[in-house]
């Protein structure tokens, strides 16, 4: 299987080659928690792909020995190193000529670093787009986006999902054609007019470092009590939900997506060791949305990621009730008043 992505065509390679990508975060409906291998999840998993929170790199490649530089607008950043040096022995087995090439590698992120988002996902999938669109022009084939995802995955799982589409479900599913454990696929045509123009509010409750990194954290679910039923659980909401969002049907697409973010923590505060990863304020916030969706009807709702931030999600058409519950209620529970306007993009462009 991984086969497939190994190179069986002669490559042109080049003394010098540069390409400059952008790739956006993503936010997990149906959660993926577990893994095992390489980097495999232990259930599928949907995202709708987001805009305004992405990277952008430049990579610049030079014949001669393997190496690399990394850099934040142009600051070197030998902290970011260790995750690149991991990424490139992944990849190796599947792109051998890396070896033959030092990496000037200088990126930028359009969401501030101390904002407790994390920038793993649109990170590798930006790296992973320069790395497939070099290796594309050395074949002078098309750009190969599941290959890109692939990769992708091999440096942060997530990450795969930010590639190419507005939805992309991450993970083997029988109902889902073409998934894979693999890559992520687009799942776009799964998306109802109601959901193309979705809206993520992400309110910054906690800007801090991560309390569990992703690593810790699917660990977690090794041995863990739950840990069967819950991927189980996964794959039937993923059905639910593949429906729901076919259907344009908001109301199941709301029961799914939260319950999927409480499950979530569910897990961290069912674990050993356990966590409590929502802050006093990310409870508050849940409670003013519950309370304005029923006295309002306006179908916004929540999600979270492995963090105290909460992800408030809601049809464009609402955009200005929410914005007023923001000003009025929310913004007040956010670090120093801030929060992130998201909505849903489509995936790696290149610039
Ligand atoms: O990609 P990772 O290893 O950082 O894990 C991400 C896990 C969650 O964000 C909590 C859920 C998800 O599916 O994105």
């Amino acid at each position: 299987m991984e086969n497939q992505f190994k190179l069986a065509t002669n490559l042109n390679l080049v003394d010098q080659i540069t390409v400059k990508w952008q790739a956006p975060s993503n936010i997990a409906l149906v959660k993926y928690w577990g893994k095992h291998g390489m980097q495999l999840p232990a259930n599928p998993s949907i995202s709708f792909t987001l805009d305004a929170c992405r990277t952008i790199t430049t990579v610049k490649a030079t014949k001669g020995d393997h190496g690399f530089t990394i850099s934040y607008d142009g600051v070197p950043k030998p902290d970011f190193a260790p995750k690149i040096e991991a990424y490139f022995k992944r990849i190796l087995d599947y792109c051998p000529w890396i070896a033959q090439y030092h990496f000037d590698i200088d990126t930028h992120n359009t969401f501030p670093h101390s904002s407790g988002i994390a920038s793993s996902a649109s990170s590798m999938a930006v790296l992973s787009a320069c790395v497939t669109d070099m290796e594309s022009q050395f074949t002078g084939t098309d750009m190969d986006f599941h290959k890109a995802s692939f990769l992708a995955r091999l440096g942060s799982g997530s990450a795969c999902r930010s590639l190419q589409g507005q939805a992309v479900v991450w993970g083997k599913h029988d109902e889902v054609t073409g998934s894979s454990d693999l890559f992520g696929v687009d799942k776009s045509d799964y998306l109802h007019p109601t959901f193309q123009q979705y809206h993520d509010t992400i309110l910054l409750v906690d800007k801090g470092e991560k309390v569990v990194s992703s690593t810790v954290g699917h660990e977690l679910m090794n041995g863990h009590a739950f840990a069967k039923a819950r991927f189980s659980q996964a794959h039937e909401n993923l059905s639910q939900l593949k429906q729901a969002l076919k259907d344009g049907d908001v109301e199941t697409f709301i029961k799914i997506t939260e319950s999927e973010a409480l499950t979530l923590h569910a897990m961290m505060m069912t674990s050993h060791p356990y966590f409590i990863l929502m802050k006093p304020k990310t409870l508050s916030i849940i409670e003013e949305i519950w309370a304005f969706r029923k006295e309002t009807g306006v179908p916004v709702c929540f999600t979270l990621d492995a963090g105290a931030n909460v992800h408030m999600l809601y049809p464009h058409e609402n955009k200005e009730a929410v914005d007023e519950l923001i000003n009025s209620k929310l913004a007040q529970y956010c670090q120093n008043g801030h929060y992130i306007c998201d909505q849903i993009g489509t995936g790696a462009k290149k610039c």
